[in-house]
């Protein structure tokens, strides 16, 4: 793996996740990241992300250096050949080679402005950092993606899982702020590849872009999408046809026990952080179905495995 961008830099997915568990298993320190840094930008802000990808490093042996470049860094310039006299200071070109004099992996979260749905998907600060890093990438969460937190959900479904195949329902919930598509998108992308039965459920002008939707079935009618589901999974989503825009903040769709109980007894998933009894009712989250805080604990294993793949395949520095 030479970087972590998105879930598709991830060619033996049930092999990863193997790996991933046994790391869990293991829960001891290695020496592999001895005398390497990891630098992480944060260019939105991170409770779970931030600190398990610390903790990951941490574990493999590597130094952690972090800094929260909306607030502390220059402001970045992306566009290639601008005439650089507004309040952008510094070059990306320049960012991310000195960067990648100090870290030997350089991570980045930069959400998505959700305004302009074409500059969105062309990533451009994830990929700028991939073109101009000459180290490896990783994406903390990006405009159009979270492949870390898919992995983790990849981790803890199998780890829950009673049935060689089971029904996984992502559902949208109501929220009062226009959030990104990245987690779904990303769920949905670990979710096709694996041994599972997946359905969508959404109100009408929430459907995910088509690219990553493919064939998975969507379902706009939310009781009969959580009929017998074995996983539910929570999240809002802002529309991606309306792009960005707030259509719906249906009270309806929060989960409750009533919808749990239209579901198999699922165990229920969320990203974090989530707001209570708006996407999903205390009594769910206080339940022994709730499996949020597993599902965050995985985080850290997710990043281990990608961090420990990216440093085994670089070669020692001076070669
Ligand atoms: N799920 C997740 O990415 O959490 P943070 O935003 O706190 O990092």
């Amino acid at each position: 793996m030479k970087n972590y961008i998105n879930l598709s830099d991830i060619e033996d997915l049930q092999q990863t996740i193997a790996e991933a568990l046994q790391l869990k298993k293991e829960n001891t320190a290695a020496s592999l990241g001895k005398g390497k840094t990891l630098g992480m930008l944060f260019f939105n802000p991170s409770l779970r992300t931030r600190l398990s990808t610390e903790k990951a490093a941490k574990l493999l042996g590597m130094e952690v250096m972090v800094m929260n470049a909306d607030k502390d860094g220059w402001a970045l310039e992306f566009e290639d050949g601008a005439v650089m006299n507004s309040n952008k200071a510094e070059h990306i070109k320049e960012a991310a080679a000195v960067l990648s004099q100090y870290c030997d992996i350089v991570a980045v979260r930069a959400f998505p402005g959700l305004e302009n749905r074409e500059q969105d998907e062309e990533d451009k600060v994830i990929n700028s950092f991939k073109k101009y890093a000459t180290v490896p990438v990783v994406n903390l969460e990006s405009a159009t993606g979270h492949p870390l937190q898919a992995l983790t959900d990849a981790l803890t479904i199998t780890e829950l899982q009673k049935t060689k195949k089971p029904k996984v329902v992502l559902t949208w919930a109501p929220h009062p702020r226009a959030l990104p598509q990245s987690v779904p998108n990303s769920f949905v992308e670990v979710m096709q590849r694996m041994d599972v039965e997946l359905v969508i459920t959404n109100p009408p002008g929430y459907d995910l872009n088509p690219a990553v939707r493919k064939d998975t079935s969507v379902v706009h009618d939310q009781d009969e999408a959580l009929k017998d589901a074995d996983f539910v999974y929570v999240k809002n989503w802002s529309s991606y046809e309306d792009y960005g825009k707030i259509l719906s903040e249906d009270k309806s769709w929060t989960f409750s026990e009533e919808k749990l109980q239209l579901t198999n007894d699922a165990k229920v998933m969320h990203c974090l952080p989530v707001r209570r009894n708006v996407v999903i009712d205390d009594a769910i989250l206080d339940s022994p179905n709730s499996v949020v805080i597993q599902q965050a604990g995985n985080r850290t294993y997710a990043a281990q495995v990608v961090l420990k793949r990216l440093l085994s395949a670089r070669p020692p520095k001076g070669e």
